[in-house]
């Protein structure tokens, strides 16, 4: 029998569907509320309660530490499957063929030209300019070069705009990069899988030999498996409101990649590195830091640590610290950065606060420390974050418009003036 929420405002009883999905999570469906209720509304600053979709790609249970892509789990995924196959998941529900993947691999190789006016707009951007507003911008401006990809009406459009943006991105993003170091740009090279040819744009030299690394390979891959997709997280959220106006994927992907710039959120593997060099620094001294973040007049908080939904741990840094420890100890690199993130986490998870206030190290306490093992520069990091998690908001962008989800515009309660008459300047 389907379960049923009673509201009761001023003595008068409303009814609300409960809905349960499919691990047997609960949600009040209030969709008729304003209507019944004569206009009352709900509020819940940052949606700590609010479901604002249903779907079928990523579940994950906050207490118990579990994550799944369209129901395969994240531990099982970064062991065994490679990051297109990952993407292929997300994106169309199921894990691709042979055949699928290679053709979705191939179709993605066709489309990986830039047009080359788009270096004039990288160009225009000084070279200190952060890598994730340069990126942000330039997939916004992408949507000129490529039109058609705005009005997808039909899968097969919607297709085609998936394809392009998974060719293209990791394009800009090694070209981010190589502005920065003053490399010449260029394209890659269509004989090598999706990571490598990443790995290869981001990192080979005009005058040196590229050197293939399978174990730097398979470090990335992983990584960014990890980061394919994790529900209605804030840059995911800004990437459904967006596409919800009917804006278009990629100005849409634009918005999303904004949002994971902050030190909140993907902004946090940068913010970890820099917090740990500057405790490095300051002579190692951890017990200050977990008191200063303990601190409440101190606006210092211990990056990498807590999540808005991981209450127990978060399955993913369970796996990235392994994973660092394997890369580092392959690739023979000793960073005391990584002692000093191992001496943090372990007073953290013996202190009261933290305990108490059930806040574990996140994905990103330990990636930062990979990609700086793999010669990744930190202002690069979230940009390596966007490149893992886009497939995951091109999932989500795509669920919402097959379900031709609604505009998403939330209500508020005014807090403001009452009405008062307009005063003219000069009795002001
Ligand atoms: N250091 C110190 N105290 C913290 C931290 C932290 N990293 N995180 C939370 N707290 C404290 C808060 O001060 C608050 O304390 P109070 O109850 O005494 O007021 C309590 O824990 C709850 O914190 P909220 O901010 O309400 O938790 P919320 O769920 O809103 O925030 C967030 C989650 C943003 C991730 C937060 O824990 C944080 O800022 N962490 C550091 C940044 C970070 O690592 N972000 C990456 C997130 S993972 C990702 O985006 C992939």
């Amino acid at each position: 029998m389907s379960k049923i929420a009673t509201l009761e405002i001023d003595g008068n009883k409303y009814e609300f569907p409960i809905i349960e999905g499919t691990e047997k999570e609960l949600g009040i469906d209030i969709k008729t509320l304003r209507g019944a209720t004569g206009g009352v509304t709900t509020i819940d600053p940052g949606y700590k309660n609010t479901g604002s979709c249903e779907s079928g790609i990523t579940f994950l249970d906050g207490e118990k530490g579990i994550l799944r892509y369209r129901g395969y789990s994240i531990e099982e995924l970064a062991e065994k499957a490679d990051f297109l196959e990952v993407a292929y998941l997300l994106i169309f529900g199921e894990l691709p063929t042979k055949v699928e993947l290679e053709k979705f691999d191939s179709d993605i190789k066709e489309e990986s030209h830039v047009d080359e006016d788009m270096k004039k707009i990288l160009d225009g951007f000084p070279k200190s300019a952060h890598p994730m507003g340069v990126l942000s911008s330039l997939t916004s401006a992408l949507i000129a070069f490529n039109p058609g990809s705005v009005d997808v009406d039909s899968e097969e459009e919607m297709y085609n705009a998936i394809v392009k943006i998974l060719a293209k991105f990791p394009v800009l993003a090694a070209w981010t990069m190589r502005k920065r170091k003053s490399l010449p740009l260029d394209y890659g090279d269509n004989s090598l899988g999706y990571v490598e040819n990443l790995h290869k744009m981001m990192f080979a030299r005009p005058n040196k030999a590229y050197e293939p690394n399978k174990l730097v390979y398979d470090a990335l891959d992983k990584l960014l498996i990890l980061h394919a997709d994790h529900e209605q997280n804030c840059s995911t959220s800004t990437v459904r409101i967006v596409g919800s106006s009917h804006a278009g994927l990629f100005a849409s992907l634009s918005a999303g990649m904004s949002a994971l710039w902050g030190p909140l959120h993907g902004g946090a593997n940068q913010a970890v590195i820099e917090m740990l060099e500057a405790i490095k620094a300051d002579g190692g001294d951890t017990a200050k830091y977990i008191a200063k973040a303990k601190d409440k007049s101190d606006p210092f908080r211990l990056m990498g640590f807590g999540h808005r939904v991981y209450k127990n741990f978060d399955p993913r840094a369970n796996i990235i610290k392994k994973s660092a420890e394997e890369v580092l100890g392959d690739l023979g690199i000793e960073d005391p950065v990584l002692d000093i993130a191992k001496g943090l986490a372990k007073v953290a998870l013996e202190d009261e606060y933290f305990v108490k206030r059930k806040l574990y190290p996140n994905v990103d306490f330990y990636s930062g420390i990979i990609y700086r093992a793999l010669g990744i520069p930190t202002e690069m990091f979230t940009v390596m974050f966007a490149l893992g998690r886009l497939p995951g908001w091109i999932a989500q962008w795509k669920e919402m418009r097959l379900r031709k989800e609604p505009i998403g515009r939330p209500r508020q309660i005014y807090v403001g003036e009452n009405y008062r008459p307009f005063v003219k300047v000069e009795n002001r």
